[in-house]
Order: structure tokens, then sequence, then C-alpha cells
């Protein structure tokens, strides 16, 4: 793919910028934006930043009938000597590309997305938050756009980046979350686009979120998708079992997102000398730990999420309570690590920080 040069147009009129401190997860959105567009013709072409604005599309796009689309989150971060830098955006791009393939988008340069991101982020630098526990959420995505009423992929392309300073995704913040485990509807099956990162995954979750959410659940843990047995993932989140000092999370399995954070997660355990292990895991499994008194911790893992203890896993009507509702510490250390190297305060042996 030829590299192409980026048109700039900066915004006239800036907006009033928000209160950092009770900042909410996606609702504000910062002054600029890139996008590019793709024409089977062209190839992705006329990459540009331009003022955030609402898009005009053809009512007939194909994106609004037949969900041909895929998109990614990842953080940008100030440290404390006031830099702007990127967590693992390399693996964010990887990962669009497979979503790319699984919905029969064409596969965009990875570089020069990230150059793209990076662009676009010192462009809305001072958009940044910086109190404690907030980020600006930089969200790519494409969509397909031809105009057409054909089930087939799109010849028409835009692929886009928005920014938004966020706090945290829970209402909980870092504190633990109650789950409900899922045991009527599923989220994906292998074979099925439960890796690819594609918005009709998380439409597929709604309901079962919905029915939960007026009791106090934060989101449903889904099982598999065959015999409901094995845990998958939470909505928005990979998840990890301490049982008996050993941590365990489900293998990826054709239908489980890979979560750039969940393999964080994996090499800041292996480095700490904590056994990890992927591998399926069953729902019964938990409920025999949690009897025997073996099941020492829960929690999530996420971009948008960063690491979320999981207070209560509710299964079948049944409670239980994980480390009396409390952040354990295994959760705690590695939020905390994670979080220190992301926003520049601790070294970064693994290379995963991108400086902007
Ligand atoms: C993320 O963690 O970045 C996600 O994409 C999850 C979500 C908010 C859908």
């Amino acid at each position: 793919m030829k590299k192409q040069r980026i048109q700039q147009v900066l915004a006239t009129d800036k907006k009033a910028k928000p209160q950092t401190d009770q900042l909410e997860f996606g609702r504000v959105f910062t002054d600029h934006m890139f996008i590019m567009d793709y024409s089977s013709e062209s190839g992705w072409h006329d990459a540009r930043i331009v003022p955030y604005e609402p898009l005009t599309i053809d009512p007939a796009a194909m994106i609004f009938h037949y969900g041909q689309s895929v998109f990614e989150g990842l953080k940008a971060y100030i440290t404390p000597t006031g830099e702007a830098q990127l967590f693992r955006p390399e693996k964010n791009m990887e990962r669009l590309n497979r979503s790319n393939d699984r919905l029969c988008i064409p596969r965009i340069d990875e570089s020069f997305a990230i150059e793209a991101i990076k662009q676009l982020v010192s462009i809305d630098k001072e958009w940044i938050p910086t109190s404690e526990g907030t980020s600006l959420y930089i969200r790519p995505f494409i969509i397909s756009t031809e105009p057409y009423l054909g089930v087939a992929p799109s010849n028409h392309y835009k692929f886009i980046v928005i920014l938004s300073p966020v706090g945290a995704y829970y209402k909980e913040g870092i504190n633990p979350v109650k789950i409900a485990v899922e045991n009527k509807f599923v989220r994906a099956v292998k074979g099925g686009t439960g890796e690819a990162k594609t918005g009709g995954n998380y439409a597929a979750g709604l309901m079962a979120q919905e029915l939960v959410a007026n009791k106090g659940f934060a989101q449903v843990l889904w099982l598999d998708g065959v015999e409901k047995k094995y845990i998958e993932e939470v909505g928005s989140m990979n998840v990890f079992f301490k049982i008996n000092g050993e941590v365990i999370t489900p293998a990826l399995n054709g239908s489980i997102l890979e979560g750039v954070t969940r393999n964080s997660v994996i090499q800041l355990l292996k480095s700490w000398n904590v056994p990890v292990t992927e591998r399926k895991i069953s729902m019964e499994e938990i409920y025999d730990a949690h009897k025997q008194g073996s099941l020492e911790e829960a929690f999530g893992s996420g971009t948008a999420a960063v690491i979320s203890p999981i207070g209560q896993l509710t299964w079948d009507e049944q409670d239980l309570v994980i480390n009396e509702g409390k952040t354990g510490k295994t959760a705690k250390r590695v939020y905390d690590t994670l979080t220190a190297i992301q926003y520049g305060k601790e070294e970064d042996p693994f290379n995963w920080i991108s400086k902007i």
C-alpha cells in the first residue's frame, strides 16, 4: 500500500472542554476527527483530519442495512512530564485488520493508521484529561458506505477515528461490579463473528444486558453458545479467575474477543511468576471452587474497563460473593502496575508504550 499524506483542516471554533473530575465514558468528543475513504477503484485514499462534525451518508448505505462495520478502542494518556502516549496501538490495528478480514472489509495499512491516530491525538492533545482514572479514548471504526441493497461486500468504505475524554466505564468506577451469568441468550459461536470487533456482536448482547440492568448488574457473563457451560467473556471485557493461587482465563477459542488488555495481564502475571493458565473453564468449576472456598478472586480486563474486580457472580439465582465483595490483591496489583505503565509513572519493561 502506498503511503499517503494526511491533509489537515483545523477547527476554527473550539468546543468547551468538560470538567475532568466528572467525566463519564464516551459522551463528549474532541474538536477533530480523522477520515479516509475507500473505493474499489482507488483503494484507501483522501486521508484527512477535519473538524469533528456529523457525516452525510446515503440512506441506502450498506452499513445501515447489513451492519458491515468494525471498530477498535485504545487510549492516550498524559505522563507526569506532560507527554502524550499510546498503549500498544499496533495490537489494536492488527486486530482491526483481523476483524476486517472476517467482515470482508479491505485491510488498512496498520503503521499509517497509527501515524494518523498520533497526528489526530497531538492536534487534540489538550483534550487528554489528567484527573485520576481518566484518559482519552480513541475509537477507530470502518463503515460500509456504498448505496446498494444487495447483500454483498460494499465497494465503498470510510475509516474514521474519533476521540473522547473518558472516566471509568462502569458507574462503580474501580470498585467491584456485580455480574449476572447469562443462561438463556448467547453472544457467539465458533465460526461466527465472536472474535471480531464488530457492532453486531454488541447489538446482539443488549437484550440480555437490559434484562439484568435494573437488578443492579453491571453486565452479563457469556457462556459458550453450544452447551452454555463454559465461560467466554463479559460484554465489554475478558475475564480472569483466581483459584487456589492460579489465575485462569478462558482460552481463545474462535468466539472470544482477543483482548489487548487480556494479553497484557497474562504477560504481567507471568513476569511475576504467578501461575496463569488459558483453558476452558466451566461455570460449574467456578461454583464448586466458590463452595470449597478456593475461588479467591475474579476480575475483568478491557481497554474501556481497564481492570474491573468482580465482587459477585449470580448464576441460576445463586449469588456467589467473591472475596467478600472486595477488590482482590491480584486485581489491585495488575491494575496498579498496568495503569502506572500506561500513564508513564513506571518503567515499561515490555515495550508497550508508543510515544506521540
Ligand atoms: C473497549 O474496551 O475498548 C471496548 O471496545 C469495549 C466497549 C466499550 C464496547
